[in-house]
């Protein structure tokens, strides 16, 4: 080999391993006692071995102000590029707090712009890991500048590839606009937190003390704000559940959805569930139980399971195809729609619909929220998305009235009116404007003060109106089914539904009550 040959190998293999070192070994040993893997440590939990592609491992900033032309590091404090997970495309991108807090300046966002370039170009998703100090403030406009040519790119891939963020440390300021734009966002306890104004500015402000984990942790934006969907104890564990949660999702809107082997089989009776809803009207049960009995095996990934709790959505697998379920959860609030469990739906809904996600629902909801909390914060605009997100989507759409479906609440829930595809309602299950005592003591007020009479207007209500047979007789429903069937009838459902095609007339985009 000649000399120049050899030069030139020696010198690629030591700018590899410079920009491999990020900040250098003291900041990565900062990073580690903080209980943060680097940059790189993650990316190798998230990828399968050995399929990391980088790309951009030599960019480097052009910034001189403040001394920062000494103060260069090959990758500019970002790693990205592409690799597998289980075998199927990503593209990545790592922000590395070792370099420059892994605050984002001009070169940091032009790298994770060709990622998100590449990813839409090639139709394959993105994962981001955010854990950066926000604009790098020596670059002024210019960081302020990357961050919205990333906006863009977030808004314009929104829908034809699933977008994922994983807060892994801090993300502030506007820099929280980015993952807010994606599709998932998941964030680790006690290391992760982001706000709009952090606390210094909030005490400045409104003269208020507060933690930054009070202000924007994890635990808080997965429970209280809703702008998280899952908390995780540490890193590894949100980069091994990412994982999983990959699977399920396709990876554009126009590919197919993955499929994969299930020993589960597709007829299983479940005889459990005849007993699973109480006879009396009013106690509870956990349908958490009863989707975790349809799915294979018993998978259930669950989205925002401590936001909106009297509603439950997340993924499962039905004869190795994913499925999105929403379903009301009558533990808490009594199953009842409210402005949070409205949102959350409708945006879980939504993007089920971007990918081409089937979606089943199961109904168990005794109506709207009442209140004036809820009506003044606008439940009838929030609760308009659910209604709205079950109109528009044109995904197989199958609905399982599991007790009760009452009022508003009966449409909204994927009813037939809003195009369900297969409806199905349990046999002990009731349909009507309200429950049946509450109509009775409204319809037949004087017969109602005697308790015996009212006991038989109540039963009267009931045959006349409620029964699922005389929604069934109109067409609302599809069939009357026995609960320890519904495994192996939605399944039936999903292959009968699986080549549906539905044509919209053309429309700019919608306008969605926001
Ligand atoms: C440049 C930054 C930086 C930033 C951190 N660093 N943030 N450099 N621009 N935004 C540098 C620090 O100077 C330090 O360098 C190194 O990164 C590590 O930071 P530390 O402060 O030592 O770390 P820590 O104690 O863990 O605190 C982390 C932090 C803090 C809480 C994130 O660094 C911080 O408050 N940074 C500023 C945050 C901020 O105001 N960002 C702008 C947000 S507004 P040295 O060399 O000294 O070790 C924003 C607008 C976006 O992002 C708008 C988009 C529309």
């Amino acid at each position: 080999m000649n000399q120049h040959i050899i030069h030139s190998a020696k010198l690629l293999g030591e700018k590899r391993n410079e920009a491999r070192q990020g900040g250098g070994a003291e900041r990565v040993a900062i990073q580690h006692k903080k209980g943060k893997l680097t940059a790189r440590e993650r990316l190798e939990v998230l990828l399968d071995p050995e399929s990391f592609e980088e790309t951009g491992m030599f960019v480097e900033h052009r910034c001189n102000n403040f001394g920062m032309g000494k103060k260069k590091f090959p990758g500019d404090g970002v790693v990205t590029g592409q690799g597998t997970i289980n075998g199927r495309l990503v593209f990545v991108y790592s922000q590395d707090f070792t370099v420059l807090g892994g605050s984002l300046g001009e070169y940091h966002a032009k790298k994770i712009c060709n990622i998100l370039d590449s990813a839409l170009a090639v139709g394959a998703p993105v994962i981001g890991i955010n854990d950066s100090g926000g604009a790098r403030i020596q670059e002024g406009v210019d960081a302020l500048g990357g961050y919205g040519e990333i906006f863009q790119r977030n808004v314009i891939a929104s829908g034809i590839i699933p977008q994922i963020s994983l807060i892994m440390g801090p993300c502030a300021g506007g820099a929280v606009y980015s993952p807010a734009l994606t599709d998932f966002i998941f964030m680790v306890e006690n290391s992760a937190y982001m706000f709009v104004t952090g606390p210094e500015v909030v005490k400045t402000v409104t003269g208020e003390e507060v933690t930054q984990e009070n202000l924007g942790g994890a635990r808080m934006h997965t429970a209280k704000s809703g702008v998280a969907d899952l908390a995780f104890k540490n890193d590894i564990e949100a980069l091994l559940e990412t994982r999983r949660f990959f699977n399920f999702l396709p990876l554009s809107n126009s590919s197919l959805l993955p499929r994969r082997r299930t020993e589960d089989p597709a007829d299983r009776v479940d005889m459990s569930l005849n007993t699973l809803v109480p006879s009396a009207p009013n106690k509870p049960y956990d349908m958490n139980e009863l989707v975790e009995r349809i799915v294979d095996e018993g998978e259930f990934f669950e989205l925002q399971p401590d936001f909106a709790k009297n509603i439950i959505i997340g993924f499962g697998y039905m004869e190795g195809r994913s499925v999105g379920f929403v379903a009301n959860q009558p533990l808490h609030l009594a199953g009842c729609l409210d402005i949070n469990a409205s949102r959350k739906a409708a945006r879980f809904i939504r993007f089920c619909d971007a990918f081409n996600i089937p979606l089943v629902t199961l109904v168990d909801v005794p109506g709207f929220l009442p209140g004036t909390d809820q009506e003044h914060d606008g439940i009838i605009k929030h609760g308009a998305k659910l209604l709205y997100a079950y109109a528009e989507a044109t995904v197989p759409k199958i609905t399982i009235i599991t007790r009760k479906a009452y009022g508003g609440a009966y449409i909204v829930m994927n009813s037939k009116h809003l195009r369900g595809d297969i409806n199905y309602a349990w046999f002990n299950s009731e349909i009507a404007v309200l429950g049946a005592e509450g109509a009775a003591e409204i319809i037949f007020k004087e017969e109602c003060k005697d308790p015996e009479l009212k006991e038989q207007k109540i039963q009267e209500y009931r045959n006349t109106v409620t029964s699922p047979f005389v929604a069934a007789s109109r067409g609302y429903l599809d069939n009357i089914i026995e609960p320890q069937n519904t495994r192996w009838r939605i399944c039936k459902a999903l292959n009968i539904l699986q080549n549906k095609k539905v044509q919209l007339p053309w429309k700019k985009h919608d306008n969605l009550p926001l």
